[in-house]
């Protein structure tokens, strides 16, 4: 029998989640107490129903992820927790751990990732907490966790109970009067059973083989060293018949090889050379925790993340999970490029634009109301899970592809060709100076709401744009009447064409300025997209004085 210690702790200061989870360097997690105090911050939120719960717990092998699951193990020992399901290794994607939530009825799960963020000693660090139905903690919860942590004084540990995740097997012990169980899990095996009632496998394990009438689709998939690579083997090589050239980096490495996790055309270039030079039909990355995706096409023709969205809305009926639910709404955060409207539009189905954050879209989904929803940053994902999920979109590709027998280059020009193009681009500034930005975001704010402003013209060589709307956006979520402040300064011009700037919420040190940049085209849908912003662009950098607040002439990433 063991027994519960509690433990006297300082609060720190700054344990504040942001737009998915607490993320900072892993130094920060490595203080005295600060990753207990964060843990125990999270149980105590939830105090009410702790007791006798049951929680999952993995994460996306980042370095620090098998100290903090141990860390998790004792304190929720200690806490009365009944029973922990953790992934062997400790490895659980993050949709992966959105689904088994469901799946076994949990009180939720705690996930242990900094996402696309570097790994590694001197990187990043995660820890998040996702609700039972799922989805990543709502601010009210997040808030709660916050404002326990500055004032925590105690926690509660059992340090003698040490168990071997690397093994899957059920682990039992005695805490005091109480029963408390480890189940170590295969990390894939409930996901990748979920994956083939969703879609039609041998359909396409025949595209990706080949028959009489096709050739073989030849995709590349790449986890990027991330979480997704155990997943990614037993669904492509095991299941549907794909070959080792047919994936890649599918090891989970502590530090990502050194790579930046981040599937987009900067961080994920060697897939584009790869797709390239090798032929593939097909090209999709995935970020560390396995939420994000990236799609290419033949000769790496980039789908956008918005572009992408609007395709799959289009097409739901080749995924048999959509064909037995049927189709609900559609939703995508503020920023994202406005190409889904369209198709929802078309269908005649509701559309829902929320603020940055798949933790938005939650309600809608356990409403009924929202079946696919996808973000610019790479995130796609419907009411299967809570969370986006890389791999369900590659795998919904492969399914609108097996249905249409298109290409992906195809299958987007003709989408363009019916429903007119959304031109977007995204400029990040990383990592800079964090008064100064917050200077800029005052400043662009008080100009856009100064008298005059709507109505005002902005020129840029031949281009001329006029102010419909300019304001700070904010939400009301239809489902619990909660409201959303300050999620963005958004300039709408008459013609639909779109500024939004944003001071990411998921950095770990400084501040990353967000520009985005969106603009319909109904006929002009084969230009390049650099090319056709360029004047809107010019405009974004004038109104904002970018470069001077940000003392940079150009981006770190533009996507
Ligand atoms: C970024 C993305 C956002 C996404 C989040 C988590 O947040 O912009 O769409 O939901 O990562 O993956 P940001 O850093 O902009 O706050
Ligand atoms: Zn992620």
């Amino acid at each position: 029998m063991s027994s519960v210690q509690t433990v006297s702790t300082n609060p720190y200061e700054g344990q504040k989640p942001g737009t998915s989870g607490l993320r900072k360097k892993v130094k920060v997690f490595l203080q005295e107490n600060y990753t207990e105090n964060f843990i125990q911050s999270i149980l105590d939120a939830n105090k009410e129903s702790i007791e006798g719960s049951t929680l999952v717990v993995g994460g996306d092998g980042r370095y620090l992820v098998k100290e903090v699951v141990s860390k998790i193990i004792k304190i929720s020992a200690g806490n009365g927790v009944a029973k922990l399901l953790v992934g062997q290794n400790g490895i659980l994607s993050t949709p992966a751990v959105s689904h088994i939530i469901r799946k076994y009825k949990t009180l939720g799960g705690i996930v242990l990732t900094a996402s696309h963020n570097p790994g590694g000693i001197n990187n990043d660090f995660g820890i998040k907490f996702n609700c039972s139905n799922g989805g990543p903690a709502p601010d009210n919860t997040t808030n709660e966790i916050y404002k326990i942590s500055a004032a925590i004084k105690q926690y509660k540990i059992v340090p003698d109970i040490a168990c071997d995740i690397d093994k899957v097997g059920v682990y039992k012990f005695k805490v005091e009067d109480r029963d408390f169980e480890v189940e170590v899990i295969d990390s894939v095996k409930d996901y990748v059973d979920y994956m083939k009632e969703i879609f039609d496998f041998p359909k396409i394990k025949t595209l990706l083989q080949g028959s009489e009438q096709r050739k073989p689709f030849r995709v590349l998939i790449d986890s990027m060293n991330g979480v997704t690579g155990p997943y990614v083997k037993r669904i492509f090589i095991d299941e549907l018949g794909a070959f080792d050239d047919n994936v890649r980096r599918v090891t989970p490495l502590e530090d990502f090889g050194g790579a930046h996790p981040d599937p987009n055309l900067t961080y994920a270039a060697d897939l584009v050379t790869a797709v390239k030079n090798g032929g593939y039909d097909l090209g999709a990355a995935f970020d560390g925790d396995g939420d994000r995706n990236m799609i290419i096409g033949r000769d790496a023709f980039f789908v956008t993340p918005s572009d992408s969205l609007a395709v799959l809305a289009h097409n739901l009926e080749h995924v048999p999970y959509f064909q037995r639910t049927g189709v609900h709404g559609f939703a995508r955060s503020m920023p994202t490029a406005a190409a889904v409207d369209r198709v929802a539009e078309a269908l005649g189905k509701e559309m829902f634009q929320v603020p940055t954050g798949w933790k938005y879209f939650g309600n809608l989904m356990d409403a009924g109301r929202l079946s696919l929803c996808g973000e610019e940053s790479f995130g796609t994902g419907s009411d299967h899970v809570r969370e986006k999920d890389g791999l369900w979109a590659a795998l919904a590709w492969l399914s609108v592809i097996a249905g249409v027998g298109k290409s992906v280059e195809d299958i987007l020009i003709e989408h363009w060709k019916k429903f007119g193009r959304n031109y977007f681009t995204r400029y990040d500034y990383e990592e800079c100076a964090s008064e100064s930005c917050a200077d800029m975001m005052r400043e662009l704010e008080r100009r856009m709401t100064a008298p005059g402003f709507v109505g005002s013209t902005f020129v840029s060589g031949e281009k001329s744009y006029v102010v419909a709307l300019a304001d700070d956006f904010s939400y009301m979520d239809p489902v619990d009447r909660s409201v959303a402040m300050k999620q963005g300064l958004r300039i709408v011009f008459e013609d639909g064409s779109r500024i939004v700037f944003r001071l990411s919420g998921t950095g770990s040190s400084g501040a990353t300025v967000r520009l985005y940049i969106d603009s319909y085209e109904a006929t002009s849908v084969l230009g390049s997209a650099q090319e056709m912003l360029a004047p809107l662009i010019d405009v974004a950098l004038r109104i904002s004085d970018l470069n001077k607040y940000t003392g940079r002439d150009k981006p770190t990433v533009i996507t």
